[in-house]
């Protein structure tokens, strides 16, 4: 699993951490599934922007991108992410080697070209004459397009058209969701052109050499996109990398997804290396009046005043429940508020307080009893709906039914009136309960790893349940504690 890396030329915002809590809920998932995961992230730390920002602020460069990853570090700390993995391209040791090799393993698809082309520092990419629009890329309006005209090495993209095609058209390379997949194919088609893949050094003096010429370094993706390959391993540890390549999935936003789709297969098929699974592109976070949220526009909005303000499983609940994960969605505080207050209050934390009130009252211990069937249909409904969500990459599908499940334990417990009951009667819904939250804090890990890591400690489990985990046990001793979400 991994996410694009972030350019290391400004502070991240929550559009940034969005991509991350996919991310992170995806690993977190499949962990639950039982499989061995290993999560990658990092910084791309090179390229024109950098070095131009760095300029501008009057300090080393180096100084400059290490100052952002530190920031880029903190923010995923701040949301929990639970990636293995944190790849910077600045690293010399562990990145360098790798690329490098990948430079020399696709040098017979390289060639030297004197040409001039029009450059998007903030997208650090050629642009095409009719992907202008007011002398602009769409993506950055208002940011004047670099002139480039210098001699490179360019790299036969078009080359390897039939072979793209094939690949993405037969999902043996995955994009999701289809309309990102067809504009690829239609780019491919139509618009594929060979790539300028490096810099005169005497211009862009910031980057990775290319082997054998002290006068160029590598363009910017020419030198990210191979993070994939240099975090497990390539041309540092081959068995490493033999165990973990090709990646399961690639979660990028829309704005990349040409050089996932096209640039990245292309390379790796040049250097006879498998390509990856799955791309999934995300859309965009955009503000209240759906710009994309950038720090060129200046509509940003910061992750740690969110974190601090609403609590992280509020946040990561908000943007995993209420942005449908393959379409844009502006970020509105208003709905963030509602779904906590009547989702994860009400719904959530109300089941787990006034489930372990009942168990505590009645001795504190699980007491034996047989899952209802009702409740395991529509918790079998709620898992099978949560992994379609996966494969489909609509989460907000999965996690809707997830508190289906949730909010049907809820009505279990107003039906039955366990305080009503006694003897066996109620120790049959009491057990229910328990052995109901148990799945909750299981099914809820990926989406909120805060409360659904409490649920578990309340009930005396000492870690979140797999998936596949057996029943609650009976005698466990619950440990009632705080309230999971308290109202704003
Ligand atoms: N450095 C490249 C990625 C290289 S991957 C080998 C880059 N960096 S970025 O900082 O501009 O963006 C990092 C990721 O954040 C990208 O996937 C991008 O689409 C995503 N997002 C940037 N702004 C975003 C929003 N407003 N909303 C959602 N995702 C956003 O691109």
């Amino acid at each position: 699993m991994t996410t694009a890396i972030p350019y290391t030329n400004a502070n991240l915002h929550i559009g940034h951490a969005y991509e991350n809590i996919l991310a992170d809920f995806l690993a977190r998932y499949y962990r639950q599934q039982g499989n061995k995961v290993i999560f990658q992230t990092g910084t791309d730390d090179h390229g024109l922007k950098n070095y131009k920002s760095a300029k501008e602020e009057g300090i080393s460069t180096k100084k400059f991108v290490d100052k952002h990853a530190k920031n880029v570090e903190e923010v995923f700390k701040s949301i929990s992410s639970s990636h293995d993995q944190f790849v910077r391209t600045v690293d010399s040791k562990k990145h360098w080697p790798g690329v490098q090799k990948l430079w020399k393993a696709i040098s017979k698809d390289l060639y030297k070209k004197k040409y001039t082309a029009k450059y998007c520092v903030g997208c650090e990419n050629f642009l095409l004459a009719k992907e202008i629009v007011k002398g602009c890329c769409e993506i950055h309006p208002g940011k004047q397009l670099e002139i480039i005209s210098e001699e490179n090495y360019f790299f036969k993209l078009s080359d390897y058209k039939e072979k793209l095609i094939t690949l993405i058209k037969s999902d043996k390379y995955k994009i999701q969701p289809k309309a990102a997949k067809n504009e690829i194919l239609s780019f491919l088609k139509n618009d594929l052109r060979d790539v300028s893949f490096s810099r005169e050094k005497s211009r862009l003096p910031w980057g990775i050499p290319v082997p054998g010429d002290k006068k160029q370094v590598m363009y910017v993706w020419a030198d990210a996109l191979p993070n994939y390959i240099t975090g497990v391993g390539y041309g540092s540890n081959s068995n490493k990398f033999k165990k973990w390549w090709p990646a399961q999935t690639h979660i990028i936003g829309k704005d990349i997804s040409r050089f996932h789709a096209i640039y990245w297969p292309a390379m790796l098929l040049s250097a006879g290396l498998a390509t990856p699974k799955e791309l999934l592109v995300h859309g965009f976070i955009n503000d209240k009046k759906g710009r994309k949220m950038s720090k060129s526009i200046g509509n940003v909005i910061d992750p740690f005043d969110q974190i601090n303000t609403y609590g992280l499983d509020t946040v990561r609940y908000y943007f995993l429940r209420s942005i449908p994960s393959n379409q844009d969605g502006n970020y509105s505080e208003e709905d963030l508020i509602d779904r906590h207050n009547t989702e994860l209050v009400n719904t959530l934390g109300n089941l787990l307080s006034r489930s372990l009130n009942l168990i505590e009252k009645s001795g504190g211990k699980v007491p034996s009893g047989k899952f209802d069937i009702s409740l395991k249909k529509e918790y079998t409904q709620a898992l099978k709906n949560l992994n379609e969500s996966v494969t489909n990459f609509d989460f907000h599908h999965g996690i809707a039914s997830v508190w289906k499940f949730i909010a049907k334990v809820n009505q279990y417990v107003d039906k039955t009136k366990p305080w009503t009951l006694d003897g066996k009667k109620k120790e049959k819904v009491l057990y229910n309960l328990a052995e109901s939250l148990r799945l909750i804090s299981a099914l809820t890990y990926p989406i909120i790893p805060n409360a659904s890591e409490e649920i578990a400690k309340q009930l005396g489990i000492k870690k979140v349940p797999l998936i596949k985990s057996a029943s609650i046990k009976v005698g466990t001793k619950i440990k009632k504690g705080k309230h999971l979400f308290s109202k704003i």
